[in-house]
Order: C-alpha cells, then structure tokens, then sequence
C-alpha cells in the first residue's frame, strides 16, 4: 500500500469515527454505494450466529451497525421472534430492507436509519449485537453507550461484541468491555485473532450517559 493510499484510509478512519454524524453517513454511504463491504454480504457460517440464536432464546436481538443485512438474513430464522437492524448508512439499511424481503423476512425484521449514539429503541431486547462495529465508536464513549444501551436489555439479557481483530490496536476495546462489565463467555480463533465476547452491565459501575 502506498503512503498516500495509506494516509487516505487514515483519514477516512478518522472521519468515521470522529465525524459529525452528516459526515459519518456520507462516508459510509459512499462506500456501501460503491461495494466496498459486499465481502461482508456472505457469511452464512460465520460463528457468531451460533452465539446469538444461543443467547437470544428465540427471543428479540438488537443489531447496532447492522450494516447491509448479512445477520438479519443469515441467522436462522426459527432462532428468534424479531429482530431490529440499525444503522447510520441510509444505503446499508435500504441493501438490508430488500435482502430481508427477498428472504421472507419482513413480519421478524425492522430497520431504522440512526446513529448509535442518538437510536433510542422503542422495546428491550435479550441480545443487543455490535458486530464488527465497536471500532467506530471512540474509545472514550464506549462505556457510556453500553450503560445507555444496557436498560434495553431484558433481565438476563446480554451484549454480544465480534471483533475481527484482538491482537492490535483494537484490544483496547476489549480491556474497556472487560473493566466494566461481567464478562459471561469468551471466544477467539484464528490469526489475526478474531473474538467474541458475551457480556452485561456490571450493576452499579458503568459511569451513566444520561
Ligand atoms: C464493518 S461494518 C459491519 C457491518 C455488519 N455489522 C457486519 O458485521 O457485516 C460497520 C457498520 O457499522 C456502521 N456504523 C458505523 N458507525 C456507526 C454509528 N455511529 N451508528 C450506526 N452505525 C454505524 C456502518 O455503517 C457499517 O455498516
């Protein structure tokens, strides 16, 4: 990769995670538009459906970052009772609306155009997924917009993180997740080192965002 080539996957980083929320939606909307995450389209085995359909009880997910539908499409379908897709790119959520049609999936399926950090869900959930998204919130929010997150799950209910890589800069997510919060299981695999973490709010600890 060029330095140039280099300096330019810097910035656009930075705007997506430090952006103003107009910003973030162009950036993202223009790399859905040109299929820059059309690899991300086809994941039927990847392991975090096992976890999901193991900690939703066929029961209600939340899918922050949802991204162009891979999760609302590929999960098995008898593994849950609804499911709620958000995220910021208006291309991503309209990508994800019209593979859950073709998929059948419309009366179990809703998405919303939102930022994370304005999204106010409408209902509790047992799962609130963030798959491979974590890394566009900014370290120094993450806490806060668990513990806001963590009054739409449901007693007993759980966050689910996928984190594509631990073993760099990203791991910092994970020693933040593992300060707060109780963690409940804990898989990685491969090189680079993918992870999932299931995890809740420890009572009392989490600093309040309201
Ligand atoms: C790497 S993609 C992952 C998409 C999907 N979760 C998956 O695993 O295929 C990250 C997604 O997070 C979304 N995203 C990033 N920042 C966001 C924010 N602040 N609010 C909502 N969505 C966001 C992007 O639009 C993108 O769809």
């Amino acid at each position: 990769m060029s330095l140039m080539e280099k300096a330019r996957n810097a910035f656009r980083a930075f705007l997506q995670i430090h952006g103003t929320r107009r910003i973030k939606k162009y950036v993202w909307d223009t790399e859905f538009t040109r299929g820059e995450w059309n690899n991300l389209q086809d994941t039927p085995d990847d392991c975090v459906y096992s976890y999901i359909g193991k900690y939703s009880s066929k029961g209600n997910i939340l899918d922050l970052g949802c991204g162009s539908g891979n999760t609302g499409s590929e999960l098995d379908v008898a593994a849950y009772q609804d499911y709620t897709g958000v995220d910021i790119s208006d291309v991503a959520v309209s990508k994800a609306k019209t593979r859950a049609e073709l998929n059948g999936r419309t009366d179990k399926n809703h998405y919303s155009q939102s930022d994370i950090f304005s999204y106010v869900p409408t209902q509790q959930f047992d799962v609130i997924l963030l798959r491979d998204c974590i890394y566009y919130i900014p370290l120094a929010k993450v806490a806060a917009m668990l513990d806001r997150y963590s009054n739409y799950l449901k007693e007993g209910g759980v966050f689910i993180v996928r984190i594509w890589s631990v073993s760099d800069k990203y791991k910092a997510f994970v020693d933040i997740i593992e300060s707060f919060c109780d963690i409940v299981e804990k898989y990685s695999y491969g090189q680079p080192e993918m992870m999932v973490i299931i995890f809740r709010q420890r009572r009392n600890h989490l600093p309040s965002a309201r």
